[in-house]
């Protein structure tokens, strides 16, 4: 059990990203055009990476995140000779510097920190590569005390939106995804100065619908091995419920307080946390 699971600069890694990888991560030659997509786990990572792929009619590699396998990842990364679509769950502390100073391309999605718990919840259990949960009350307390893989999601999103000024990322929300897919793809076809028209936006919106993304993985249309997330064996696993407020059905209502006191304590700094779009 234990042998999942190992720590990095404070953080719980799997045994997946190996810490000869992630102490290389900092000399990591990042490419002008590369375009990086950041979450903490469970946010609507594969989503956004279903969505991103198709606005591009030019060839596109989207990697396997860059903290995910042995030291012979980096090298993977450099061969490709095409654009570089890479996910990623880092902190944005732990980045590979020349991200930043090439000032490439981010897109952080965020999901209400509640939902986020649940999905993860249920990951851990069905997950043979994560430590084994007893109940959902066990979890619960881990999550918020950031004792999960990639740590404390208030920590994650904190590092982040300290950076929600920089140019060079946008910030969305997997809610305003379920509640107007087209205007947020039109966002991000702008933010990746792409044109792309009214039909294609359609056209794209149906083919990432939640039940067409399931039925493709199912069909194994999509490779079920090739997931963006550094904790997935399967794709097949990612494509639970796709929905907002599952929280309501398992939080008891003493937990919810619990998890309210808690993100109103870390996040009173916060200036996205005053309008985000979910209603925690
Ligand atoms: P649930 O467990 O709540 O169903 P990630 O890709 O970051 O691992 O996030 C997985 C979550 O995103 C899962 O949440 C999954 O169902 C949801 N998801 C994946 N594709 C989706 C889609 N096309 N529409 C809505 N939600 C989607």
């Amino acid at each position: 059990e234990a042998e999942l699971i190992h720590m990095f600069k404070g953080i719980p890694f799997t045994t997946r990203s190996s810490p000869e990888l992630l102490k290389s991560l900092d000399t990591f030659d990042a490419r002008e055009d590369d375009v990086l997509l950041v979450s903490y786990p469970k946010s609507g990572t594969h989503w956004l990476a279903g969505v991103i792929t198709k606005l591009y009619n030019t060839q596109v590699t989207l990697t396997s995140p860059i903290e995910f396998g042995d030291i012979s990842k980096l090298e993977e990364l450099n061969k490709l000779s095409s654009k570089r679509i890479i996910p990623t769950h880092l902190d944005y502390n732990m980045l590979p510097p020349k991200f930043k100073n090439k000032k490439c391309k981010m897109i952080y999605i965020i999901r209400n920190p509640k939902d986020t718990a649940v999905s993860m919840y249920h990951y851990y259990r069905d997950n043979p590569n994560l430590p084994t949960i007893d109940s959902w009350t066990a979890f619960f307390d881990l999550f918020l005390k950031g004792d999960v893989v990639c740590g404390s999601w208030f920590d994650h999103f904190l590092s982040w939106e300290e950076h929600e000024n920089d140019e060079n990322i946008l910030f969305l929300f997997y809610e305003d995804m379920k509640k107007d897919l087209p205007k947020v793809v039109k966002d991000i076809s702008l933010f990746l100065g792409l044109h792309i028209s009214d039909d294609d936006i359609q056209d794209i919106c149906k083919k990432s619908s939640f039940s067409e993304m399931k039925s493709d993985t199912e069909k194994e249309n999509s490779n079920p091995k090739h997931t963006v997330c550094a904790l997935t064996s399967n794709r097949k696993l990612i494509f639970r419920k796709g929905t907002v407020g599952d929280w309501k059905n398992h939080f008891t209502p003493k937990q919810n307080r619990r998890f309210e006191e808690v993100f109103n304590e870390k996040m009173k700094l916060s200036k996205m946390a005053k309008n985000l779009t979910y209603e925690l």
